[in-house]
């Protein structure tokens, strides 16, 4: 962590049903899923990590079990690849017990995001923090994040990483209305609007799965009605941030504009192309699995 680095705290809510995976997703999370031979969100915490925040909540809810298990010891697995002298095997088991601290807050009822972000009220107290979506990867998150609190610092309040999608896919995101700033890369968000249709949506740019939020946002999060499909809802909290009607402490919400990569494994087909693009880079498996992927696709 940098010296002037003030979010200390990373926020990953994992306790979502995860319907569009079902049935893999009936007994393990779908951010348990895994990338080639790691789960999606060992990426998710390696990035946080990079990135200076080694003190992680987790905000889950049914099969936490998984998770539990896989950030922590696993005595008999190690002893048995010590046997094997299987070094190799034996560092990646034990990386994932010693990445970072982590830390368990129960959501009981999926009751949406922004209720699963609220179960993470006590542990953060009363300080800037991190919130995570578990099932993106960045592969340039860290310094994604760098940028993030760059501009925390600069402006205070919160922070959004927002993206430019095409018309056809606002209707799956929150999207921002926003206000330039003498930065190019950093604009105001003014307003949001969860899931809007193409001809309602107040610009292109999407808020994405990473977000530096003030400790203003429990407070309003305590008040928010569910929204959309019955959840409540984290955009609907943001944008009382973002309108000015939250504390007086909350202080604005900026948004930094990123146009790298992201990998969306919440989504069938979004998670197929990570499995793809991950196996295919890959220095072991990877140049087998892409002369089997040319042929394939000359078949197609
Ligand atoms: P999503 O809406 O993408 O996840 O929530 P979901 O509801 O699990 O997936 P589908 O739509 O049913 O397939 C974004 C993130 O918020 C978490 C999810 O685990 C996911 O990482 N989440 C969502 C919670 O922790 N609690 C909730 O009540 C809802």
């Amino acid at each position: 962590m940098s010296k002037n680095q003030v979010v200390r705290k990373a926020v990953m809510p994992v306790a979502g049903l995860g319907t569009r995976f079902l049935p893999a997703t009936k007994a393990t999370p779908k951010e348990m899923l895994p990338v080639v031979d790691k789960p999606v969100i060992q990426y998710v915490v390696e990035e946080a990590v990079a990135a200076g925040l080694e003190d992680i909540l987790f905000v889950t809810g049914r099969a936490k079990r998984a998770l539990e298990d896989h950030f922590d010891f696993n005595g008999e697995l190690e002893r048995l690849l010590i046997e094997k002298k299987d070094e190799k095997r034996l560092k990646e088991v034990r990386a994932a017990s010693e990445l970072a601290t982590i830390h368990y807050a129960r959501q009981g009822t999926a009751k949406g995001l922004g209720h699963a972000v609220l179960c993470a009220k006590q542990h953060v107290g009363d300080e800037p923090f991190a919130v995570f979506l578990g099932d993106e990867i960045y592969p340039e998150g860290s310094k994604v994040l760098a940028r993030m609190f760059e501009v925390l610092s600069e402006f205070g309040g919160s922070v959004l990483l927002l993206k430019k999608v095409s018309k056809a896919e606002v209707s799956r995101y929150g999207v921002a209305q926003v206000k330039a700033t003498a930065q190019s890369d950093v604009v105001q968000v003014t307003d949001l609007v969860e899931k809007p249709d193409a001809n309602e949506a107040p610009s292109d740019l999407a808020v994405m799965g990473r977000y530096v939020l003030s400790p203003a946002i429990f407070e309003i999060l305590e008040n928010t009605k569910p929204g959309r499909g019955g959840e409540i809802q984290l955009t609907d909290a943001i944008q009382v941030l973002a309108q000015g009607k939250g504390p007086d402490s909350a202080g604005l919400v900026h948004g930094l504009i990123y146009d790298g990569v992201r990998f969306d494994t919440g989504d069938l087909a979004g998670y197929l192309e990570t499995v793809v693009e991950f196996a295919a880079n890959r220095a072991d498996v990877g140049p087998e699995f892409k002369s089997w992927l040319k042929n394939y696709v000359s078949t197609l």
